[in-house]
C-alpha cells in the first residue's frame, strides 16, 4: 500500500540501493522480506565490504602498519599521548571567547552537544586549529574512514543523565550501518568509567560468516522491528545476538586526557553506562563513504567546506521547519554556556 500511494519515489528508491541508504522502513525495496531473503542486504553488505577494503588498499600510506593491523585486527585503533596536557588547556582555555553556535540533540536522558568545526570556528582558536589540520591526524582519519576526503570534525560534550528520559538508545550496543564507517574521539579529558567511555565489542567489525548469518536473518525481520533504529539500518544487538556471533563482551574504553581512539562503527559499539550528571568532551570526527565506490576521492578542502555548508543549510531549514511547527529541531540550537560550563556549573 505505502509502495502504490508513493510510486513516484520508487527511482529514489531504487538509487538509494547504490548509496549509503539503510532504512528498511523508508525504503520499501530495502525493506523488501522478499528480496532480502533472496539476498538483497547481504549482498550491499558483501559489496561495501570489498569495496571497503580496496580503498584501504590505496590509503596504506597514510597510516602505519602496526596501527592498521591493530584497526584491521581489533575494529579500532588507541594512540596513547596524541596531544599532550598543555595542548589541552590551550584548546580548553579558548572555549570561552569563542564566538560559537552550539547544537544539542536529546536522547533519553542524555544530551549531546556539538560544534561544527568550519573554518569560522578554527580562526578563532590557533591550538585548536593546529591539531585539527595536523597531517598525524588528517592522515590516520583518510585511512581508517576509507576516505580520502575530510571528515566532518566537532567539538562534541556528551552530557550523560542530564534531563528526565528514558535510557540513552546510545548506550545500547550497535552498529551504525551495513558498511565499515569511521567515528573518532580525541578525548580532552580524562574518561573514566563514570562519564560513559566509549564502548566497542573487540573484532565485531569482521565479516565472519556467524555475523551475515545475523545480518541475514536481521534483515528479513527488520522492516518489522520497532527499537526505533533497527529497522532505519542501525542494527542493535543485546548479549545474546553477541553470543551467537560468538563475539566478546563489549568492553568501555577508559583513557586519559590526549589519546586518540579510532573506531569502525560497524562493528557494535555504544556509550558506556555513566553516573548521572557525569560528562566528556573531545574533539570528534566523522566519516562516511559512498560504500561501493572504490575509488577514495581527492582529499579536496573545497569539497569538505561544501559539505560542511550543506549541513548548515540543512540545520537552518530544520530550525525554520521547526519555528513553523512551534517545535525545536533535533539538532537545535544552544548558548555556548550550555555546552561549556562544567558539570558543576562552573
Ligand atoms: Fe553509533
Amino acid at each position: 500500500m505505502q509502495i502504490i500511494s508513493k510510486i513516484y519515489m520508487l527511482p529514489i528508491w531504487f538509487f538509494g540501493l547504490f548509496g549509503q541508504s539503510k532504512s528498511f522502513k523508508a525504503n520499501p525495496i530495502i525493506g523488501s522480506r522478499l528480496l532480502n531473503i533472496l539476498g538483497l542486504h547481504i549482498l550491499r553488505v558483501v559489496l561495501a565490504h570489498i569495496a571497503a577494503h580496496i580503498r584501504w588498499f590505496f590509503l596504506k600510506p597514510m597510516m602505519d602498519e602496526d596501527e592498521r593491523e591493530a584497526y584491521h585486527r581489533d575494529g579500532f585503533v588507541l594512540v596513547p599521548d596524541f596531544i599532550d596536557e598543555e595542548t589541552i588547556q590551550a584548546i580548553t582555555d579558548k572555549f570561552d571567547a569563542m564566538d560559537v553556535h552550539p547544537r544539542q540533540m536529546v536522547q533519553g536522558n542524555t544530551y549531546t552537544q556539538r560544534i561544527l568545526l568550519d573554518d569560522k570556528v578554527l580562526q578563532q582558536s590557533s591550538p585548536l586549529s593546529e591539531v585539527v589540520n595536523d597531517s598525524r591526524l588528517q592522515d590516520r582519519l583518510f585511512y581508517t574512514g576509507a576516505k580520502w576526503h575530510r571528515p566532518l570534525m566537532y567539538i562534541q560534550r556528551i552530557r550523560n543523565g542530564f534531563v528526565d528520559g528514558k535510557k540513552d538508545p546510545q548506550k545500547t550496543m550497535h552498529s551504525d550501518t551495513f558498511h565499515p564507517t569511521m567515528k573518532a574521539w580525541l578525548f580532552l579529558q580524562d574518561v573514566e568509567q563514570k562519564h560513559g567511555p566509549f564502548t566497542y565489542v573487540k573484532g565485531s567489525h569482521r565479516l565472519s560468516l556467524k555475523r551475515l548469518k545475523w545480518e541475514y536473518r536481521r534483515s528479513i525481520q527488520a522492516g518489522n522491528i520497532s527499537d526505533g533504529y533497527s529497522e532505519k539500518g542501525s542494527f542493535r544487538a543485546d548479549a545474546q545476538d553477541l553470543e551467537e556471533m560468538e563475539l566478546a563482551a563489549p568492553k568501555g574504553i577508559t583513557v586519559k586526557a590526549g589519546t586518540l581512539v579510532i573506531a569502525n562503527t560497524n562493528g557494535f559499539h555504544g556509550r558506556g553506562q555513566a553516573n548521572d550528571g557525569e560528562s566528556r568532551i573531545e574533539i570528534w570526527a566523522y566519516s562516511r563513504h559512498n560504500p561501493f565506490n572504490i575509488l577514495p576521492g581527492f582529499g579536496s578542502k573545497l569539497m569538505a567546506n561544501i559539505e560542511q555548508w550543506g549541513l548548515q543549510q540543512f540545520w537552518l531549514y530544520k530550525d525554520r521547519q521547526a519555528a513553523k511547527n512551534i517545535s525545536r529541531a533535533s539538532w537545535h540550537l544552544i548558548d555556548a554556556d550550555e555546552m561549556f560550563l562544567d558539570n558543576d556549573g562552573r
